[in-house]
């Protein structure tokens, strides 16, 4: 079932779960100029049973949603990136009642400016995530007290050509995370700002072994990924 909805305090979908128990939410969180769709068919080659949660970013800059004001290319307006965290999360423990999902089962899995505010989420509220899959993140702010991320695992997955993401930039975030405690695998790309078709491979296969890792049923087949999701 899909749920197009604007409660809650941000335009989302939310697909069910497909099997009664499975336990794991996706937090769908897309790039600049998306939407609440785009990464819905990413979900379901990443997660084929979980139920998806796929809020729209709030923000607006030049007709383009995002989740939070930036200033220019890479460079954030704080104050706004933390309301909008907490706004996010906040979402996100609305839906865990609306929807009664498993509030220790949400992954978030974001792209971009999604999986900047996501990190964002780590140092802020990390207690709504069970862990995230960054796709092409950047840091969003240096925490002033490191959070307790303990153990939460974090996959990075990075470009090594990406033209707005430096390595430097990506082993800055690694080393932000695992200084919080996080448990943190990065998968490098030969590829740009856009996901390549192992992104989605290596993004599926971490996620089995933390569903794995967790006890959880997981699916022994789902559609292979192809061509580039985003
Ligand atoms: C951001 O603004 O979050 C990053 O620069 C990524 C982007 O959306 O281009």
């Amino acid at each position: 079932m899909t749920t197009p909805s604007e409660s809650l305090g941000f335009i989302h979908r939310f697909i069910a779960a497909k099997e009664p128990d499975s336990p794991l939410t996706l937090l769908l969180l897309h790039g600049t100029g998306g939407d609440e769709t785009d990464l819905l068919g990413l979900g379901q080659q990443l997660a084929p049973s979980a139920a998806l949660l796929s809020p729209r970013g709030r923000v607006m800059e030049n007709g383009a949603p995002r989740y939070f004001r930036r200033l220019a290319e890479g460079v954030f307006d704080l104050e706004d990136l933390k309301a909008r965290t907490h706004e996010l999360a906040d979402f996100v423990e609305a839906a865990v009642q609306r929807y009664h999902l498993a509030a220790d089962r949400i992954v978030a899995v974001g792209f971009s400016n999604g999986a900047n505010i996501a990190a964002s989420v780590l140092f802020l509220r990390a207690d709504v995530l069970a862990g995230a899959v960054l796709f092409r993140p950047m840091v969003p702010f240096v925490p002033d007290a490191m959070p307790h991320l303990g153990g939460k695992p974090v996959l990075l997955a990075a470009g090594r050509q990406d033209p707005i993401i430096s390595p430097e930039e990506t082993e800055r975030l690694r080393r932000l995370l695992v200084r919080a405690g996080a448990e943190v695998t990065v998968h490098w790309e030969q590829a740009g700002h856009g996901l390549a078709p192992a992104d989605i491979a290596a993004a599926r296969t971490w996620l089995r072994g933390w569903a794995t890792s967790r006890g959880d049923r997981v699916p022994t087949k789902g559609r292979t990924p192809r061509g580039t999701a985003v």
